[in-house]
């Protein structure tokens, strides 16, 4: 202040002082670089200056210039910043400086006009700048942006902005009532920050000079979320398959919307719309957070074949926003249902009888489940005479008709079992047990077990004895079983079975009711029949043969030689009878049995046991040697007869000899004319008498009618002599007798049966030289004897 007080002093003191001398330069010359000549300017002698004292005054801090003595010239020390020198950006900035001389003193002022040059570029303050703009802001909206600074002047200084290229932003640029310009980001068009969530913009600012400087910074424009997306899902529908019964906890899907905003307008809470029915949630459970689907209840394919649910999925912005989807759940079926038989009619008792195809119940089958898990065989557990037919109407329902002949005597009681088995994997079954019942119905005859009974019954027995016990057996039940015993009736010669027999009804016990006598019946064939009871009844019979047994009870009887009772028989033999001739034949009858009957000759007393021989078994006593004079004329023979059976019975015979000197033609001589039969066994023998008998008899009868005839007119020619005639007193049947016969005396046995309407009959004794002589009993008339003897049979 001192000093510039001086110079303004100085100045007033000497004239000339105001003039100021001005210059014109161009900021940063290079130092050395000659301003101007200022010797020559202001009309110094260089060779004055030289002595002189010169200086420079500059009122800067720096030294930018300096004065050349020698040449007078005013260069460059300093480079000289214009911006530094005039900060203040004045129109026109100068630099000023007193150049003095001393000694004489003189000043010249000197203004220093500094003429700008672009050497400075336009600079922001900061070089990035960051805006927070919302995505919702509409086109038209503006946010300043910093200006830039230049230091230059004039045309050095800022001209414009420019804005790199973006689709969304643009730059205005306004100026200030100072001439300051303005920049505002403008928005062209509408941001999303989904799109692009910052946008990278740079300006630029530009000044006017040559070379063009210019200066940048980054614009960061962040856009600020608005919740302007909805949750989404990846699809609209989600179908999803899952086999029933699925464990609780199964996870069923993890949903996952999306949403494209940030933030809390991105987070997602899921839910059930109210589409989703109730019976759906309490099978699945929504998680709302993760957006798990799970399992949470039974899911039964019986009960529901597929689930929907509507979900929805919404944001948390302040105005949440919505997405949502449908998810089906096709529910599989599983083998979880076993079969079931329902039996819904049945016969549980049928008669045994009843026809083949007869429907014995109605059975139905079912399973919930579907496909093969519900298709189902049914079948009948073990053979029996049963089948299912199905119904055609009704494939799941089933007949059970009777396939076989059913018989209640062999299995009286079925137990049907069926079994239904669905086709799934593990298959399933279910069985049911029909109990059926059968009935009996009268289809069994009784049975005997034999089907021919022979009952030997010894004659003698005492009347009402048990013969015999003859019961059948009848499989059926009830009253088709009970049986009833009786003998069926066939007049045989006017005799009542049931008169001579009885049979208890109940257990068929068989009694004899009167005493037989072998020697008047020798057996009775009848039948008998058991009944059951049943509706119609059914019977079956048997044939009851009973044979009477012979009793030896009868002893034998002489009929030859004959004599009266009590009386001795006499008879007259030629003395001049030969060795062995026959002098008489003892013949016994024995009424019984030919066991019993069987009869053996035994001399009891004999006069001269040397003159007669007896033989046993034909009771023919003949001469064993001749007679001579020392023999006594009169014998007497004591022949005893004695049978075969246990104890023996006899009878004896007392034969008196007399010998005559006559000639009588001996028996001996007589020719045998045996009647032939063959061998017959004891059963066939009467058969073979019945049959015979039947032709035999007419001949006979025809016969025996010529003989009474011819004996009444001519007496007894024919006959044979008188002591070997059989007259027979007794009326008795004569039968089986052994004898040795010749024909005199079988002819003359012959004639006084037959005169007592008998039948007689000679065979010969098996093995033997010896005859059978039979004897049948005829009751009735000749006429009805045929017809008779074949019924006994
Ligand atoms: C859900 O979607 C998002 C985005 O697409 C993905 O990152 C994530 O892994 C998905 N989650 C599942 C469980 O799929
Ligand atoms: C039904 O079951 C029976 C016996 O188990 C078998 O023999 C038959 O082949 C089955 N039928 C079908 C169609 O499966
Ligand atoms: C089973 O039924 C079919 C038709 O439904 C029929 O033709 C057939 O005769 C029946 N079988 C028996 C044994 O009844
Ligand atoms: C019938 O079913 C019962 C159980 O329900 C079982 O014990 C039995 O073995 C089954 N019978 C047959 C023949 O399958
Ligand atoms: C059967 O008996 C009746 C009377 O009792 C009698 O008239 C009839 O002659 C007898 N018949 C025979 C073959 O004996
Ligand atoms: C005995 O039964 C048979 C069949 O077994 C029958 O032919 C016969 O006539 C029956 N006899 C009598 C006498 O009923």
């Amino acid at each position: 202040m001192a000093y510039w007080a001086s110079v303004f002093v100085l100045a007033a003191l000497w004239p000339g002082a105001l003039s100021v001398t001005r210059y014109s330069i161009a900021e940063e010359m290079e130092r050395g670089s000659v301003v101007a000549n200022l010797a020559a300017d202001l009309g110094l002698e260089l060779g004055g200056l030289a002595q002189r004292e010169v200086k420079l005054d500059i009122f800067t801090n720096k030294k930018y210039l300096d004065f050349n003595k020698k040449t007078g010239e005013l260069y460059i020390v300093e480079r000289i910043d214009r911006e530094y020198l005039c900060p203040a950006k004045p129109t026109s900035c100068f630099l000023k400086l007193d150049f003095i001389i001393e000694t004489p003193l003189r000043i010249f002022n000197i203004e220093l006009g500094i003429t700008d040059i672009n050497d400075n570029a336009p600079h922001f303050r900061r070089d990035r700048v960051e805006l927070d703009v919302s995505e919702s802001a509409t086109p038209g909206e503006r946010f300043s942006l910093p200006n830039a600074v230049d230091p230059d002047v004039g045309i050095n200084t800022i001209k414009t902005y420019k804005l790199s290229t973006s689709d969304h932003f643009t730059i205005e640029i306004q100026t200030g009532s100072d001439g300051t310009q303005y920049v505002d980001l403008v928005l062209t068009k509408s941001l999303d920050r989904e799109e692009k969530a910052v946008h990278k913009l740079i300006l630029t600012a530009v000044d006017g000079g040559v070379p063009v400087r210019s200066g940048t910074a980054n614009i960061i424009v962040r856009v600020q979320d608005t919740n302007d997306n909805p949750p989404q899902f990846d699809k609209q529908t989600y179908t999803i398959n899952m086999a029933e019964n699925t464990p609780i906890g199964t996870l069923v899907v993890n949903l996952n919307a999306t949403d494209l905003d940030e933030g809390s307008n991105s987070e997602i809470v899921y839910s059930f719309t109210l589409y989703t029915s109730e019976k759906t949630q309490d099978v699945f459970t929504l998680n709302p957070n993760t957006g798990e689907i799970t399992v949470k209840g039974t899911i039964d394919y019986e009960d529901m074949k597929f689930y929907e649910m509507h979900i929805e999925a919404k944001d948390k912005g302040a105005h949440p926003l919505l997405g949502q989807c449908k998810i089906v759940v096709h529910v599989t079926d599983m083998n979880d249902n076993f079969p079931e038989i329902t039996v819904q009619s049945v016969k549980n008792t049928v008669p045994e009888n009843v026809p083949v195809g007869t429907v014995i119940a109605l059975v139905g089958v079912s399973d919930r489940d579907t496909g093969d898990n519900g298709k189902i065989n049914i079948s009948i557990h073990e053979a029996m005479p049963f089948i299912l037919n199905k119904s055609s109407d009704r494939p799941t329902h089933y007949n059970l008709i009777v396939s076989e002949p059913l018989d209640r005597e062999k299995v009286p009681e079925y137990d049907i079992t069926l079994i239904a088995r669905d086709t799934g994997k593990p298959p399933l079954s279910d069985n049911e047990t029909i109990t059926v019942h059968l009935l009996d119905v009268n289809d069994n005859a009784p049975q005997f077990p034999q089907s021919f009974y022979t009952i030997r019954v010894m004659e003698n027995n005492a009347p009402g004895s048990l013969l015999s016990s003859l019961t059948a057996f009848d499989p059926d039940l009830h009253e088709n079983q009970y049986l009833v015993y009786f003998i069926i009736e066939k007049e045989i010669a006017n005799t009542s079975m049931s008169m001579l027999f009885s049979i208890n009804p109940e257990n068929g016990n068989l009694y004899a009711l009167k005493t037989f006598d072998y020697e008047i019946e020798k057996e009775f064939l009848f039948h008998i029949e058991a009944r059951d009871s049943g509706s119609p009844p059914l019977s079956s019979n048997v044939t009851v043969h009973i044979i009477i047994v012979d009793q030896n009870d009868n002893a034998p009887v002489i009929v030859s030689p004959w004599r009266a009772h009590g009386s001795v028989v006499e008879e007259k033999i030629p003395r001049s009878t030969d060795k062995g001739s026959l002098v008489a034949k003892v013949i016994a009858l024995d009424t019984d049995s030919v066991h019993n009957s069987r009869i053996t000759y035994q001399f009891l007393q004999v006069t001269d046991a040397s003159l007669f021989s007896l033989d046993q078994y034909n009771g023919e006593i003949r001469t064993m040697r001749m007679f001579s004079y020392k023999d006594s004329r009169h014998h007497r023979l004591v022949v005893v007869a004695k049978d075969n059976g246990e104890p023996a019975l006899s009878a004896t015979v007392t034969i008196k000899l007399l010998t005559v000197e006559t000639d009588v033609k001996a028996y001996s001589d007589m020719t045998e004319m045996p009647l032939e039969y063959d061998i017959f066994s004891d059963i066939n023998l009467y058969l073979v008498i019945g049959l015979a008998s039947v032709s035999f008899l007419l001949l006979i009868t025809i016969l025996v009618t010529i003989v009474l005839k011819c004996q009444k007119s001519k007496p007894n020619k024919t006959a044979p002599p008188s002591r070997n005639s059989v007259i027979s007193e007794s009326n008795s049947t004569i039968a089986d007798s052994p004898l040795v016969s010749n024909d005199a005396y079988w002819y003359s046995l012959f004639l006084a049966e037959t005169r007592k309407g008998k039948l007689v009959v000679r065979q010969p004794v098996p093995k033997g030289s010896r005859y059978v002589v039979s004897s049948i009993p005829r009751g009735t008339g000749l006429s009805e004897t045929s017809d008779s003897a074949a019924s006994t049979l």
